[in-house]
């Protein structure tokens, strides 16, 4: 399996098993860093309406499409609908605000159709079930390929249920070793929705470590990262792959489609070379024994509880 070859189930559709992820590449940086990721070879680029940036990752599509001689049927775009969140003064949006928002990032990003589109969390409160009302008619439409939700719990997707429409497809979730939610991700699995996992990189030392990235990683967390004991070094320096390398590795052999984010091209490759050492049965049941509970990569605390 190389990394363009890798993907997984969506729907009807295929999904590549790495994406890049863009939360926190300034608008006016998206369109370079973006072109960069598809020139060594990510074919699946994850942005939000919330990032502040779909102008510039949809430059960053076209530049790289045409430097890599891509057409964009070779490339897989996910974009989310930022639902409101009245705990922050952010009226949730209804079915026709949810259509002109989604119409407003496909114009941003310059695109016809979003192979990959989702409501970004549950704060949408009682228009929940209207927004993903107008979701399911987009993919309908034909406008998108796939429809999801993203930091849903159990009890939000339920919801869909009982309004009697279409479950959704996946749900992108803060994933990782420290938070494995193993509770949802079984639910996830039995009603075949795709867990996709986002902060696969929490662990690492030197994530989010810049003035101004705020999340809820605790002291002990850091700390721990920082350990020259920390297992998830140990168990790298045995494959012979990057810490990150490992973590992301724990990701896609979990089934998870995986997002990592980064602004240098060396470590953009490393991060798309997954797919020539395996993590043993016996390291995968010695990190499954690792987790800590909930998200950290929200400041505000997991998004699960928004709604
Ligand atoms: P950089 O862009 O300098 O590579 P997030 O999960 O919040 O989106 O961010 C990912 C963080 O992990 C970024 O700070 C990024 O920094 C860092 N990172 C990404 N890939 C690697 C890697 N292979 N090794 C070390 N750090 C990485």
């Amino acid at each position: 399996m190389t990394p363009l070859q890798s993907r997984f189930a969506l729907g009807d559709i295929h999904i590549p098993a790495v994406g890049f992820g863009t939360y926190l590449i300034a608008d006016d940086d998206a369109a370079g860093v973006v072109a960069d990721a598809i020139s060594v070879g990510f074919r699946h680029i994850d942005t939000a309406a919330g990032y502040h940036n779909e102008a510039g990752v949809g430059a960053g599509i076209a530049d790289g499409i045409a430097r890599a001689g891509l057409s964009r049927d070779d490339l897989f775009v996910t974009t989310k609908l930022w639902p409101g969140n009245a705990a922050w003064g952010d009226p949730p949006k209804g079915y026709d605000e949810t259509r002109a928002a989604f119409e407003a990032s496909r114009t941003a990003l310059g695109l016809d159709v979003i192979d990959l589109y989702l409501i970004h969390a549950p704060s949408g409160a009682d228009k929940r079930v209207e927004q993903w009302q107008a979701l399911c008619d987009l993919k309908t439409e034909g406008m998108v390929r796939a429809i999801g939700v993203s930091n849903y719990t159990e009890a939000h997707i339920e919801e869909i249920r009982a309004a009697g429409l279409p479950m959704p497809e996946a749900n992108q979730i803060e994933l990782h070793p420290w938070s494995q939610k193993p509770d949802l991700v079984a639910f996830l699995r039995a009603e075949g929705i795709l867990p996709i996992a986002y902060s696969s990189l929490v662990p690492l030392s030197t994530w989010r470590a810049e003035p101004g990235q705020s999340s809820a990683k605790t002291e002990e967390m850091k700390a721990d990262s920082q350990s020259a004991e920390s297992p998830f070094k140990t168990m790298a320096a045995r494959y012979g792959v990057s810490e990150a390398q490992l973590l992301l590795r724990w990701g896609v052999q979990s089934g998870f489609p995986v997002l990592p984010k980064s602004t240098n091209a060396d470590r953009m490759k490393q991060n798309l070379d997954l797919f020539s050492f395996e993590i043993s049965r016996q390291d995968m049941d010695m990190m499954a024994a690792m987790d800590r509970g909930d998200g950290v990569a929200w400041a505000t605390g997991d998004p699960r509880d928004m709604g």
